[in-house]
């Protein structure tokens, strides 16, 4: 500090709209932004979510042009989550692995109209094909297993890398499956697929309209405490989001977004690595309720809450209104 009142005024700089553009210290473009999709059956179909206004389930020909619509507005990543059908659901989520499932063809028909514009991030857990709705396999007393889980995910990992994705992103929180993954990845010469891992991931209240999307919530009649993290815990994620690093993980994610917005600070002050914020489905709905309930502006509230994630040393955001805030951005 230099100088102090009346020499120093800090509204100086702040009293045009040029002063203002030149000391912006945070540039947030389209290209900060990943739009997650729901995928479901049939052709020709969109399906609103009750619980996300604005937000539909697509079916495969239909995300298609939606992955066309994020390229043209200079989104670079689009996230699948698949809403399986209930009669390909079961006990081990076997679905997960069919060569043909809804995420496979997703993933396909997005390659097919877009190539190289975009790039495609997959889910990696269990819950969208499970009939208990938790993300891994359940032993005799309902625990969720670690180590027959992650062979799962491993074969859920490599199923999708075969289809054409990108990013694999394992959101299931089980130890030890970034480096499980890798190692396969490896080995089936998917040298370049990246891995997303959702390293510090909260056992949230957030995920509700998310859980409705996927086909999930009526059927999880537990919680997720055993394997996603307690909310009252920060050093914790700083060691998981290490651990998953050392497994070879390209980058990593905090989830939820605004309520962490401080371990999203500290990982990346920490680690200097590649850093993602998830704004989840609860975020997206409460900030359309205050819009809807006329308690703030909806346009401002999506961008000054996406900016705090730039602002905060996320590298990108995971935002169900991605493709709004393209558009608000100029996209
Ligand atoms: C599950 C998964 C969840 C989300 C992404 N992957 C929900 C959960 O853990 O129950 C939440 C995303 C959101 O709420 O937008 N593997």
């Amino acid at each position: 500090m230099t100088a102090s009142y009346p020499n120093l005024r800090m509204r100086r700089t702040r009293a045009s709209n040029w002063s203002r553009a030149l000391h912006r210290e945070t540039i947030m473009t389209p290209a900060d932004l990943i739009w997650p999709l729901f995928v479901t059956e049939g052709s020709a179909v969109e399906e609103p979510i009750a619980s996300l206004p604005g937000v539909s389930r697509w079916s495969v020909d239909e995300i298609a042009k939606r992955a066309k619509e994020a390229a043209a507005l200079g989104i670079p990543v689009i996230a699948l989550f698949p809403n399986t059908p209930a009669d390909k659901r079961d006990d081990r989520g076997e679905e997960a692995l069919n060569p043909d499932n809804l995420m496979c063809r997703a993933i396909k028909a997005i390659k097919d109209a877009c190539g190289d514009d975009i790039g495609i991030l997959t889910d990696v857990a269990l819950d969208p094909y499970t009939v208990h709705g938790q993300d891994g396999l359940l032993d005799a007393h309902g625990y969720v297993t670690n180590d027959d889980t992650v062979a799962m995910l491993v074969d859920q990992a490599i199923n999708q890398a075969e289809a054409g994705a990108d990013i694999i992103a394992p959101s299931d929180m089980m130890d030890g499956r970034i480096g499980a993954i890798r190692l396969a990845l490896e080995m089936g010469s998917f040298h370049n697929v990246q891995i997303m891992s959702y390293a510090a991931k909260y056992a949230s209240a957030f995920y509700g309209p998310f859980r409705e999307a996927v086909g999930s919530s009526g059927l999880l009649k537990t919680d997720k405490k055993t394997y996603q993290m307690d909310p009252a815990n920060a050093e914790e994620a700083l060691r998981e989001v290490e651990l998953d690093l050392r497994e070879g993980a390209d980058s990593v994610m905090v989830k939820p977004g605004l309520a962490y917005l401080d371990i999203a600070a500290r990982v990346k002050q920490r680690f200097e690595v590649p850093v993602f914020a998830y704004q989840v489905s609860g975020e997206y709905a409460m900030i359309e309720a205050a819009a809807a309930a006329g308690a703030g502006d909806r346009d401002a509230l999506v961008l000054e809450t996406l900016m705090a994630f730039k602002r905060a040393g996320c590298n990108g955001v995971l935002t169900y209104h991605a493709a709004d805030a393209a558009r608000l951005l100029g996209g």
